[in-house]
Formats: C-alpha cells, sequence, structure tokens
C-alpha cells in the first residue's frame, strides 16, 4: 500500500519593516492603482541587514518544531535563491542554530522560485521510503530589484518551513505530478550581482506558457479535469500574476465553479498581497492564505503550480485532511502581520542599501530589542556570526 506523505505543519515568517505600495508609487510618479490593481499588492516586507534567509527560515520553522520534533528531523532541504555561501549550505547554518541532531542531512536546492517545490517532492519521495522520518523543508529568499526599476514593486522576503512526514495533518500529496524544463532568460542572477537581472513581461509569458504544459500534461497522465479541484495555488511573485493563471483555465470550469475557483483564488492571495514576493516561498504562503482565509474542506483537492524562471514548472496535487487547521498557527501570524512598522520610501531606501557589504569586512550591525528570536549580529574574520535571543 502507498504511505500517504506530505504537509504536516506550515511556519511562516517575514520581518517587521513593510512599505506601502501607495507612497512607491506616489514616490515614483506612478497612479497608485496601478501597483493596488494592475499588479496587485498592497504592501511589500523590508528586510534589514539583520536577518537573511538563514534567520527568517529559523524564525519560521521556530513556530512548528517541538523539542521532540527536533530529534525526529532526518532530512533539512533548504530551497533558496539569496544563499549566503557559493559553497556552504544555508541547511547547515540552520541546522545548528535550531539545535537539530547531527545525524540529519543538511542541503540547499536552488532554481530560481522553484526550490521549495524540489525540497517538497524530494521529501515526499523519500518519505515513501522512510515512512517513520520527518523532513524539514524551507523556502526563504529576499526578493531584491534595482531602486526605480520595473520590478522594485515586486520586491519583498520572508520564509516558509514545512514539516514534511508520513500521515500529514494539512495535504496528503497525490504522486502523479507535471513537470517541465526549459533554458530560458526570462531571470537570473550572475554571482557577481546582487540583484536580479529580468526580462519582466517576458517572464510572465513563460509563467503563462508552462502553466497551461504542465496543467495539460497533468489531466493527460490522471484522466482528471478541472472539475475534480476545489481550488488552484499559484506562484505569486505579484498577485496578478497567478489572477492571469487562473483566467487561462476558468473557461474549461461550470459558471458555478468558476464562482468557486475565483473566491478560494480570492482567499490564496491575502497574506502575500501583504507581505510581497517571496520568491520561492511564494506558493507555500498562497496555500497558507487560502487555509487561512478560505473556505475548504477536509476532502478537497487543490492543485499547485510552481514556477522558478530559467526555467522550471510543475504542477501537482494534494488532498486536505481532516484537522489541517491544527498545522497551523492562524493568530500568530494575524499578530506578526498587524505589528509591523510601516517605513517611508526614504527609510526603506536606506535600509536598501545597508545590506551587508561584499567586501569580507568585520562588521557589527546594530541589533537593538529587535522583534525576531534569531538574526544576524555581523561579520567577523569572513564568517556571519547568528545570534538567537
Ligand atoms: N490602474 C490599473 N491597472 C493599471 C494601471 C492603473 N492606473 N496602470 C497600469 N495598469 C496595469 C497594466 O494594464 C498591466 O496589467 P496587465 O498585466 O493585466 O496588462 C499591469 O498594470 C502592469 O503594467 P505594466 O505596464 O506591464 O508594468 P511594468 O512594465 O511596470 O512591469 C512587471 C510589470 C511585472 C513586468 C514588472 O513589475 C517586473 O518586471 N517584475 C519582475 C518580474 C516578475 O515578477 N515576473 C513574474 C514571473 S516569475
Amino acid at each position: 500500500m502507498t504511505v500517504s506523505v506530505g504537509i504536516d505543519k506550515i511556519g511562516f515568517y517575514t520581518p517587521n519593516d513593510y512599505l506601502d505600495m501607495v507612497d512607491l508609487a506616489t514616490a515614483r510618479g506612478e497612479d497608485p492603482n496601478k501597483y493596488l490593481i494592475g499588479i496587485g499588492q498592497s504592501k511589500q516586507a523590508v528586510i534589514p541587514p539583520t536577518q537573511d534567509v538563514v534567520t527568517m527560515a529559523a524564525n519560521a520553522a521556530d513556530q512548528i518544531l517541538t523539542t521532540a520534533t527536533k530529534k525526529e528531523i532526518a532530512m533539512v532541504l533548504f530551497g533558496t535563491e539569496s544563499g549566503v555561501d557559493n559553497s556552504k549550505a544555508t541547511a547547515v547554518y540552520l541546522a545548528h542554530l535550531l539545535g537539530l541532531p547531527s545525524s540529519t542531512r543538511a542541503i540547499e536546492l536552488k532554481q530560481a522560485c522553484y526550490g521549495a517545490t524540489a525540497g517538497l517532492q524530494l521529501a515526499a519521495d523519500f518519505l515513501r521510503v522512510h515512512p517513520t522520518a520527518k523532513v524539514l523543508v524551507i523556502g526563504a529568499d529576499i526578493a531584491r530589484y534595482g531602486l526605480r526599476t520595473p520590478g522594485e514593486v515586486t520586491q519583498g522576503g520572508g520564509a516558509i518551513a514545512m514539516l514534511v512526514t508520513a500521515n500529514p495533518q494539512v495535504l496528503a500529496l497525490e504522486p502523479t505530478s507535471s513537470y517541465h524544463t526549459e533554458d530560458v532568460m526570462d531571470f537570473w542572477r550572475p554571482t557577481y550581482r546582487t540583484e536580479a537581472l529580468v526580462d519582466g513581461r517576458y517572464s510572465t509569458t513563460v509563467y503563462l506558457d508552462f502553466f497551461k504544459t504542465v496543467w495539460t500534461d497533468y489531466q493527460r497522465q490522471t484522466q482528471r479535469t478541472i472539475a475534480d479541484f476545489n481550488a488552484f495555488v499559484f506562484h505569486l511573485p505579484f498577485t496578478k500574476m497567478g489572477r492571469k493563471g487562473l483566467r487561462q483555465i476558468l473557461p474549461e470550469a461550470s459558471p458555478a465553479q468558476q464562482a468557486q475557483l475565483k473566491e478560494a483564488f480570492e482567499a490564496s492571495q491575502l497574506d502575500n498581497r501583504h507581505v510581497g514576493n517571496l520568491y520561492t516561498g511564494s506558493l507555500y504562503l498562497s496555500l497558507l492564505s487560502l487555509l487561512r482565509h478560505g473556505r475548504m474542506q477536509a476532502g478537497d483537492r487543490l492543485g499547485l503550480f510552481s514556477y522558478g524562471s530559467g526555467a522550471e514548472g510543475e504542477f501537482f496535487s494534494g488532498i486536505l485532511q481532516p484537522h489541517y487547521q491544527q498545522g497551523f498557527d492562524s493568530d500568530k501570524l494575524d499578530q506578526l502581520l498587524a505589528q509591523r512598522r510601516r517605513v517611508s520610501v526614504v527609510e526603506y531606501e536606506a535600509i536598501y542599501q545597508a545590506q551587508l557589504s561584499n567586501d569580507g569586512r568585520d562588521v557589527q550591525l546594530p541589533v537593538g530589542e529587535g522583534q525576531a528570536k534569531y538574526y544576524l549580529a555581523g561579520r567577523q574574520h569572513q564568517q556571519r556570526q547568528y545570534r538567537s535571543r
């Protein structure tokens, strides 16, 4: 008999500062509705120098791990394209910060915004062979474009942490998935750059083409149609992107189902609208948003579309489990988002420029009292100084 495997718990962390998109539009001489409606973003997370993907992942994972669960983690799969070292994996720093056992296997996965999905699928296959193990899958990134570029409105950052197990309490993954790879130059970041290079409009076209390809192939493999789905969850670099994805397949549904799928989409984009782009974590923040704000029921089938520029796309599905609401702490997430500080455009630009320099000098960061349990205190002898309080 096939073992049921999937997402047992989800944690999410984003730093304490945000930029309001009306403020950004005003400063850039754009109509605010272009950002609010045309792009579909209301706020974006602003990442201080004291947070990087390792600390954000630790702050997200801390919400879902107990001392007992930590002992059972067999593997940490860290999806990111904002790595802090070209050699050493972020997963190793993370495993140490969280106090995971040294018997853990810890690796980093990169394929633009697809890394966390690679982690999730590899974890699922591992668990089908080792059903008593638990795997920690991370999707953490800092979405960083240039100041005053078209991509600026699609920035953000944060981390998703997922505990992936057999007999999961949130989402049981179905074994069939469809994936597709092509060598495409829509978005890339050479090792000498801190900001991405992007052909923005081309990337949206490739996203939609890949979605069509994998959705069609998934239906061919499974003989399922849109009528078999209760909701679709999309990778959301900005919320309008997923809206366009859904629009592409809506004509396949009955009018009643179209209304239901649109309602589910509105729920799935709410949290992303207020955080911005997490790159590889975006699909899973959208899943969390759907589960927090949507009217979903146990037994519902969800379709998930993952896309990483460069490019890799995957469509897969999962069945919502009876106690799915116990797999995350919705009140805590409300609190995390509500307590954030609105920064001015001037403050945001200063924080943007204040990233840890690339010259290897010793640095001590002003850590203050802060909100985050895990933080970066600086760099000494070319080594990042991670701390917890
Ligand atoms: N009110 C409402 N909507 C408005 C508007 C207004 N006043 N002004 C413009 N818009 C709409 C446009 O019609 C357009 O909608 P559409 O995409 O449905 O046609 C949307 O706002 C964006 O306008 P556009 O002129 O295309 O924006 P842009 O050239 O500044 O760039 C991106 C938009 C997404 C290409 C750019 O932000 C980018 O490069 N982002 C990074 C890449 C990315 O995230 N790619 C995603 C795939 S992974």
